[in-house]
């Protein structure tokens, strides 16, 4: 999962392309490099994310280049590993997102016919095959070239003495911009929304040329047409807008995109199958897969569709004997995983529909019909306005099918987030920020709240979290309660009110500090725990979104009281595109 940007036009390429490549660093950034070319070609290209200031960009020469930030698959992260690579003679530079399967016996293959290689990553055989073709014409040898290729690629390559930039795209995404006497090609829209809201979604095949004056686009060496979209996002949803952290600011557009969702994401694609046949599998990953959870009570509880969720990366090596709907929940459309689920879904000939958050995305193409969800970019790593988005198209759908015994939490429930977020979890934080583990536990659609909480805390403040059906605890996970091993209980009005209340005496007696999520004015609650942290909402459904935006809350100033990198924590990436 690696970012890709080229810049064609009348400015100094290299200087908007690290720009660019900024704006992609949440897909991946253990190195960056640039590809430009001038009189010949200039690369530069280091270990590391980019910094503050790049001088060395600025002394690049050329209009025309390419760029990459990179997270590593094949070799570390070192200078070398780090793209863009280059061919044997130096005049030609590729930068790829993706995986080329079968690169070891091309690297043997290359090295045979004298072939020099530099580093241990799968791309650098792209650039050798490419120089393999090269006759002076740079689109003809990235066309025979990827006709080598396994695996997935999104590529730009340039050549000295070429005025094109050509791109190859297979399972990868690549998006193009059509700016005014400049073009831009990059793996996700948020690039280009400085330059254009006109964008072309590559297409698996397409061998692209790239000019300023446009695109030429070839897919099985015929020429083709591919249509040219308006974006609905601006530049500014792709800022921190005064935050101090992408994630604080999505956290608090949360009302919003809960409100916009709720009444303008159309569900139809899936009301309609559902309608026909009324059961459906859904199969996603991390929150996605959380959402899905919240989403089976929904539609169980409200329009009594059974639904049976599934972890994608499961679901792909043991397929069920399904053949009624498959939802793929992906807020980027781009997880290897949740395609892969997908692929296998449509390969049992179920009717398959995407719940998304980005137009064009892979996922889109894939799937028979795609559900939109109004969250705008989200560039923070963790999960949280794409969740919450996602909750609020099951609620819509929920609604619709069970005869609108919703509409009051649709109607409201964006009031309660917005409440929700004056909550000060200063306290909170003192009592988890130390801790050596932290235990989730709810029931009922709160233990999939229990489960995207300890997600959330252990993806970005590092501390080890784990959600559990409350009841599930005294099996065995109780030999871990101490007093260093805080739960934060998920406690509310309802059938399992008070075996909840018995299990947190349970844990109390374990010495395990208890810091219970209730409604406002639980005394009991309030006396058996060690902190109490009280939510809005008047029903079950708006108290679960509620509570889901307060362990989103838990999460961020926990880890930002320990100083991590909220944005793009080690290790993670935005989007993961391998399996
Ligand atoms: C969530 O905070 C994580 N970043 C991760 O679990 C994420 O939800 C998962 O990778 C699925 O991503 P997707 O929704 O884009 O498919």
């Amino acid at each position: 999962m690696c970012g890709i940007v080229g810049y064609a036009g009348r400015r100094k390429a290299a200087p908007l392309i690290v720009d660019g490549l900024r704006r992609l660093e949440y897909r991946g950034y253990d190195s960056f490099g640039v590809a430009t070319v001038g009189p010949h070609v200039e690369v530069y290209k280091r270990c590391g994310r980019i910094p503050a200031s790049l001088p060395e960009s600025r002394a690049m020469k050329g209009s025309l280049g390419i760029g990459h930030t990179r997270w590593a698959t094949h070799g570390a992260p070192s200078d070398t590993n780090a793209h863009p690579h280059t061919d044997c003679t130096g005049r030609i530079a590729v930068v790829h997102n993706g995986i080329i399967e079968n690169y070891a016996s091309l690297r043997k293959r290359l090295g045979r016919k004298g072939h020099t290689f530099r580093s241990e990553t799968d791309t650098e055989v792209i650039a050798h095959l490419i120089e393999e073709e090269y006759d002076g014409d740079l689109l003809g040898a990235v066309e025979g070239a990827v006709k080598s290729l396994e695996g997935s690629y999104a590529i730009l390559a340039v050549a000295e003495g070429d005025r094109r930039i050509v791109a190859a795209r297979c399972a990868s995404p690549l998006v193009l911009g059509l700016g005014d006497g400049e073009t831009l090609a990059a793996s996700d829209l948020t690039p280009l929304l400085e330059y254009t809201e006109r964008v072309i979604f590559a297409e698996d095949g397409d061998i692209i040329a790239i000019t300023p004056q446009g695109a030429e686009i070839r897919n099985n060496g015929e020429a083709v047409e591919r249509p040219v979209e308006l974006v609905n996002w601006c530049a500014d949803d792709v800022k921190k807008g005064g935050f101090e952290h992408f994630m604080l600011k999505e956290i608090y557009e949360q009302p919003r995109v809960f409100y916009e969702t709720a009444r303008t994401a159309d569900p139809a694609p899936l009301l309609d199958l559902l309608r026909e046949t009324p059961a459906l599998t859904i199969v996603a990953c991390g929150t996605s897969y959380h959402a899905g959870l919240i989403g089976m009570y929904l539609l169980e509880e409200f329009a009594e569709i059974p639904v049976r969720v599934e972890l994608a990366s499961e679901f792909r090596y043991a397929v069920p004997p399904v053949r009624n709907p498959v939802l793929a929940i992906t807020q980027s459309g781009e997880t290897a995983d949740t395609l892969w689920a997908l692929r296998a879904a449509k390969a049992r000939n179920c009717p398959t529909v995407a719940l998304t958050n980005v137009m064009g995305s892979t996922v889109t193409r894939l799937a028979d019909a795609a559900i939109f969800t109004r969250a705008g970019p989200e560039v923070g790593v963790a999960a949280t306005k794409s969740f919450i988005a996602q909750l609020a198209v099951f609620l819509a759908l929920a609604d619709r099918l069970g005869q609108g015994r919703l509409a009051a939490s649709l109607g409201n429930a964006h009031l309660a987030i917005g409440d929700l977020l004056r909550e000060d979890v200063g306290e909170a934080v003192a009592l988890l920020r130390g801790a050596r583990s932290i235990f989730y536990v709810g029931r009922g659609p709160f233990y999939p709240v229990a489960l995207e909480g300890a997600l959330k805390m252990k993806e970005i403040s590092y501390i080890h979290a784990e959600g559990y059906a409350a009841g599930e605890l005294k099996h065995g996970p109780f030999a871990l309660l101490t007093p260093e091993t805080p739960v934060v209980a998920l406690c509310f009005p309802g059938p399992a009110y008070r075996v909840m209340i018995s299990n947190i005496k349970e844990m109390k007696a374990r010495g395990a500090p208890v810091l219970g999520i209730g409604v406002p004015g639980d005394r009991e609650l309030g006396e058996v725990v060690d902190l109490f942290l009280p939510v809005p909402g008047d029903d079950p459904v708006v108290q679960v979104l509620t509570s889901s935006v307060l362990v989103q809350l838990l999460a961020y100033h926990t880890a930002k009281s320990l100083e991590t990198d909220i944005d793009r924590p080690r290790n993670l990436a935005k989007s993961v595109t391998v399996e």
